[in-house]
């Protein structure tokens, strides 16, 4: 393998139109922090960036309809995504954002160059344009009729009723989203990589050089490269962006996926004038972390500009990692779906290290995976608390008691202790090895098997036993229970930096580096440790009920704005209607109907008189709450038996998208037996 003499280590930059959310974390800042925190242990020189990528469609379409410029709103997501970041204990050396100065020069300047040296195509095509509103309308702005499936609400770019991608020009009855005029075609001319002149370069970088790629990216970017490549374009009619630098360009801006991944070297340089040294030196080794959607995004089309450019080294690896889902449904941010970061420091305050925990031993690292609040709940309560906490606590505790906290001297180690200690060793040099080959799941199980290997050793010497008649052998027992302790503060700090931080704080120890892992005697004989705290707490059924309600409640706002409004029937007579004999009473009973889960009956107070009703309103109501309710009821209904009670009658509902259902009530209360008309 080859050696290098420093890592610069990137995350996928946010879209700033919204929070981050569990799948970017388990897919990108988790997995990619826990890495630079392993490479500054182990005393490497290593840089971590990441930043917001704040240009784009999609921002422009959230400004607009939340009626503010597209500044107003990365300026609000940025703050957010920042704050949660910083709070959440993800280290990154710099988290900048693509709207900065500089890096409107680093981008512009990459660009000019490729185009001073003649590396791009011009084409002029022709484009949908709003002649209302005078602009050119990027894909996502124009709807109009699938030609696939018919549905009428297709993207420019995506049907996402039957998962089709198509080109604006294809739609049926196409629409501006902005004026809601038919767009007309207009010619414009575009800037193009020609990454078919890169393919075969890309094959044999790749294809062959990069066979230790992940299994998914590497199949993904074989894929891309066993079809064919076409030229992309760089530059967009839009206004939001960064003004594509040439003469002739007005009121273009560069694209999204141009600019966007520059946003790594701009950001590098706005943190040291050494930025150099990262991006174009060959012994530094460029990683970049990031999810699977942007696989051809990092590997093929940024490589080539990079190549194109000519002076920048380009990624030794992509671990790119898989979708994360949330109880069984794709995390969405336009539906919500999904457990924002911001909401969950504040839910779960000061346990920040337990959602990094379920999210690395859950990792989507090679399928997609479920997350769901009761496996975070079990991961919590039978991993963290009963294996991790219980060892530490029983060996802090255990120490306070017999020694009052201060480290005994063993007088011999037999077997057994020096057998346990050197299994630190081994577990080390397996943990390096799962994080040297981004296999995070793995390397935290194997970390975690330290505090497995540390309970077992507690329940098998029985100190509680010893102690009672064999004072020299329990403080051999504890002081071994004492250096495994120690010994995880350097383990598991990757994976649980506060949790480790509160650790040390604990037993008095200072930070360690990777290398000092497996010294036996980290924690010296007369060296004095502090009172006991518990490291994790239980977390109890209520905290996840309210979540798992957070998130039905979000299920049903979604069906009720998404059911489709009934077509109306068909039209009735001014007789027919006035057949209908609708009056204004008050509930005077009501009982569940035994045998059934829908039926209530009722007795209600229909001004002319007091008849029963059967409804089918159980689901939704309490007999206690309705009583005393003023509805509208069909008096003239035909009678009819339901389960053996006769019902004279039908109270008028409302019924919601989801199915559930509401009273129709007059403003205010009224005479029971006013008519309805
Ligand atoms: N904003 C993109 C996304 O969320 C990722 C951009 S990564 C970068 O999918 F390299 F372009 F910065
Ligand atoms: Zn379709």
């Amino acid at each position: 393998m080859k050696s290098f003499k420093r890592t610069l280590v990137t995350t996928a930059l946010p879209y700033a139109n919204g929070p981050v959310h569990i799948g970017h974390l388990a897919g990108v800042y988790i997995p990619a922090d826990i890495y630079v925190r392993y490479l500054r242990l182990k005393n490497e020189d290593v840089l971590f960036i990441g930043g917001s990528d704040e240009h784009g469609v999609p921002i422009t379409i959230k400004a607009k309809k939340e009626g503010v410029s597209p500044q107003d709103i990365v300026d609000k997501y940025h703050k957010i995504i920042k704050d949660s970041f910083e709070k959440f204990g993800i280290s990154f050396d710099i988290y900048s954002r693509t709207t900065s100065k500089t890096h409107t020069e680093v981008a512009s300047k990459i660009f000019k160059k490729l185009y001073d040296e003649g590396k791009f195509i011009e084409q002029t095509t022709e484009q949908y344009y709003d002649e209302e509103n005078r602009q050119f309308l990027a894909d996502r702005y124009i709807m109009g009729t699938c030609p696939k499936c018919g549905y009428d609400k297709a993207y420019g770019d995506q049907c996402e009723h039957c998962g089709s991608a198509i080109s604006p020009t294809e739609l049926i009855n196409p629409r501006s989203t902005i004026s809601g005029n038919a767009p007309v075609l207009r010619k414009t001319k575009h800037w193009f990589l020609p990454l078919n002149d890169y393919e075969p370069w890309l094959k044999k970088w790749i294809l062959e050089g990069h066979k230790e790629w992940k299994p998914n990216v590497y199949g993904q970017c074989k894929s891309w490269l066993d079809g064919s490549l076409q030229p992309r374009a760089v530059t967009r009619d839009l206004n939001w962006g960064i003004p594509v630098p040439i003469k002739g360009a007005e009121g273009k801006v560069l694209y999204v996926w141009f600019d966007a991944p520059i946003g790594y070297i701009s950001a590098t340089k706005d943190l040291t004038p050494d930025w150099e040294k990262y991006w174009k030196d060959p012994e530094t080794r460029l990683i970049h972390f990031i999810g699977k959607d942007n696989i051809v995004f990092h590997c093929i089309i940024f490589p080539a500009i990079l190549k194109a450019e000519g002076s920048y080294i380009l990624p030794d690896n992509v671990p790119a990692n898989e979708f994360l889902n949330l109880e069984g449904d794709k995390i969405s941010t336009s539906r919500n779906w999904a457990v924002w970061l911001h909401e969950y420091l504040e839910d779960f305050s000061g346990k920040e290290d337990v959602l990094k925990y379920v999210l690395t031993a859950n990792a989507p690292e090679t399928k997609d995976n479920d997350f769901t609040w009761k496996d975070f709940q079990k991961r919590n309560n039978n991993e963290l608390v009963a294996i991790l906490g219980n060892f530490i606590n029983r060996t802090l505790v255990l120490t306070q008691k017999y020694y009052e906290g201060v480290i005994p001297e063993p007088e011999v180690l037999n077997d057994e202790d020096k057998k346990t200690l050197a299994e630190i060793t081994n577990l080390k040099a397996l943990v390096e090895k799962s994080l040297d080959n981004f296999r995070f799941r793995e390397a935290l199980k194997e970390a975690m098997d330290l505090a497995r290997l540390g309970n077992k050793y507690l329940a098998d010497q029985e100190p509680w036993k010893t102690y009672k008649k064999d004072a020299e052998r329990t403080k051999s027992i504890m002081y071994v229970s004492l250096q495994i302790a120690a010994n995880l503060t350097i383990m598991m700090e990757p994976f649980l930096p506060f949790s480790m931080n509160k650790l040390r704080r604990l037993i008095n120890l200072e930070k360690h580096d990777w290398c000092d892992l497996g010294l036996t005697d980290l924690l010296k004989p007369g060296h004095k440790i502090n009172n006991p705290e518990l490291l994790f707490e239980k977390i109890e059924d209520e905290a996840i009920n309210a979540q798992i309600k957070k998130l039905q409640d979000t299920k049903k706002t979604n069906l009720l704005e998404n059911s489709e409004v009934k077509q109306a029937k068909e039209s009735c007579s001014y007789d027919d209607f006035s057949k209908m004999d609708i009056r204004t009473s008050t509930i005077l009973e009501a009982e569940l109907v035994p045998k059934t889960k829908k039926l209530m009956k009722l007795k209600v107070d229909t001004g002319i008189d007091k008849r029963t009703i059967v409804s089918g309103i159980a689901e939704y109501f309490k007999p206690k709450d309705i009583i005393g309710k003023q509805v509208l009821v069909l008096v003239n209904l035909e009678p009819r038996k339901l389960r053996g009670i006769e019902s004279k009658g039908m109270i008028l509902m409302e019924e919601s998208g989801d199915g559930s259902l509401n009273f129709v009530v007059p403003e205010k209360k009224v005479k029971n037996g006013s008519e309805v008309r």
